[in-house]
């Protein structure tokens, strides 16, 4: 359980001359489920990006025994390390399934891929329903599984959600988060990025708190929940 999946030491990144991130470490371990919280604008996104190579950054980022930092978004999306983006996403103009199918596009098992897509189908059942309607037409929480089924069509090894609760009524976000967990019992390790840390915490193994580009915190989610700090600050109790 602690084998370590992704390390990520001295991780810097910004916009242009702006940086956004001051020199980051963390790591995530393979099987886990690891959250990172923060308010909007402490850099959350643009640690994604940075993972994913999508923007200028320095330092290092191991994966999979792998550094990313040279790749390309492709090449590291065929290492199997998947992004589902903040806002979904989705192409508003395909349907369900052309979505789905755009995530298993790398894929050379087409046989796997078929089955694939009765998993998805599986664990979002109103996705089958609705898999020839244009994605534009789906509900909030109809694109969230969307977007996640469509992530989980590469087979990821790691699969960062970014935002995944946003905008999204409490009782589609328990629906999604219970996807998330089942999700990682079948071998995904998953990175949940949110500004809801109830959610977050509530299905992670341990937790990152980022304030403005810095990893101020870090711990089991039972350790920081203990931390008086961190619950004035995000959870709202004394
Ligand atoms: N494309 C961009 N160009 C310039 N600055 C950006 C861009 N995207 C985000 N930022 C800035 O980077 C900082 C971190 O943003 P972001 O990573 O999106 O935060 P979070 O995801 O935690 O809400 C913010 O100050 C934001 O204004
Ligand atoms: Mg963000």
């Amino acid at each position: 359980m602690s084998n370590p999946l992704l390390t990520i030491s001295g991780l810097r990144a910004g916009y242009g001359a702006a940086p956004v991130l001051f020199g980051l470490d963390l790591k995530i371990n393979e099987g886990e489920i690891v959250a990172l919280v923060g308010s909007n604008g402490a850099g959350k996104t643009t640690l994604l990006r940075a993972i994913s190579r999508m923007i200028a950054a320095e330092g290092s980022i191991n994966f999979a025994g792998k550094e990313l930092m040279p790749l390309t978004p492709e090449q590291v999306f065929a290492t199997g390390l998947v992004q589902v983006p903040e806002g979904r996403q989705l192409f508003a103009r395909m349907t369900v399934e052309e979505n789905l199918r755009m995530g298993a596009l790398l894929r050379r098992d087409p046989e796997g891929v078929v089955r694939s897509f009765a998993r998805m189908y599986e664990l979002f059942p109103i996705l089958a329903e609705r898999r020839r309607q244009m994605a534009g037409s789906l509900s909030g929480g109809e694109q969230q599984m969307c977007a996640l089924a469509r992530g989980l069509m590469a087979e990821p090894k790691l699969l960062m959600v970014d935002e995944m609760s946003l905008g999204l009524a409490p009782v589609v976000v328990d629906q999604l988060l219970v996807v998330l967990s089942d999700i990682r019992k079948a071998g995904v390790t998953i990175l949940l990025v949110e500004q809801d840390v109830f959610a977050a915490f509530s299905v992670a193994d341990r937790g990152y708190v980022i304030e403005t580009g810095h990893i101020v915190r870090e711990g089991t989610v039972a350790e920081l929940e203990r931390d008086s700090d961190l619950r004035k600050a995000y959870l709202g109790v004394a």
